[in-house]
């Protein structure tokens, strides 16, 4: 069964209303490895052979974190500057996370209808996120859609209760080996159903 390794990233976890509710689902999910960026590394000092070592042992590595300025927040550009070594991760020598799957759990403030040609943020998620696409790529990695809570400054209870039984749903698949096989789908969510069951 593949492993999961969710790094976690979120500067003020205790403002949270969002993620902090997500995780609690990861206790009942023993095949994914939670790692929380801010909380190991306070000072931005990665210990770069733990985290190459991380990787080496799991075979999904999911980026999960609230959007921030169309991106994620800065730990994980640190993470990705440090960890990501050429000769290690990519290059023509660099071939250890050659095959792994690899994608984005992000939450945003905006709505779903925003991020759209015609929306106020003008591009996609997916058009957003092209850094860690293309970047999980020269790695020699799968990139997979994102699973994306949108909508987050307006959202009631129990449409937070509605995304917490999807990021459920989709860890448990993944680490099930069901990753989606539409890699272009613009994001997970779409190719899960109430059945638990990927569409496509
Ligand atoms: C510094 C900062 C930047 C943000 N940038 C964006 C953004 O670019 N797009 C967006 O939709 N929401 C943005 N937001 C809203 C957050 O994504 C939102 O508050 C978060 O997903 C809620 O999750 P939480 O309850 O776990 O904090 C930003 C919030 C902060 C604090």
């Amino acid at each position: 069964m593949p492993r999961l390794l969710l790094l976690f990233a979120h500067p003020a976890l205790e403002k949270s209303r969002i993620h902090k509710r997500l995780i609690r689902e990861l206790k009942s999910i023993p095949q994914v490895t939670f790692h929380d960026l801010y909380e190991a590394y306070p000072d931005f000092n990665i210990d770069i052979a733990t985290e190459q070592q991380l990787l080496l042992s799991h075979d999904i590595i999911a980026f999960q974190h609230p959007f921030y300025w169309y991106s994620a927040p800065a730990i994980i550009k640190q993470w990705m500057d440090l960890v990501l070594e050429h000769g290690w991760a990519y290059g023509s020598e660099g071939r250890m996370l050659e095959g792994k799957k690899a994608l984005n759990i992000i939450s945003s403030g905006g709505p779903r209808h925003v991020y759209a040609p015609e929306g106020r943020n003008r591009f996609t998620y997916r058009q957003f996120l092209a850094p860690f696409e293309q970047s999980v790529r020269l790695c020699k990695m799968d990139y997979l859609p994102p699973f994306v809570v949108p909508g987050t400054h307006r959202m009631e209870q129990q449409d937070l209760e509605t995304f917490a039984a999807l990021y459920r749903q989709a860890l448990i698949l993944l680490t099930a080996g069901n990753a989606p096989t539409d890699p272009g789908a613009e994001l997970l969510n779409d190719q899960l159903t109430s059945s638990g069951i990927l569409t496509h």
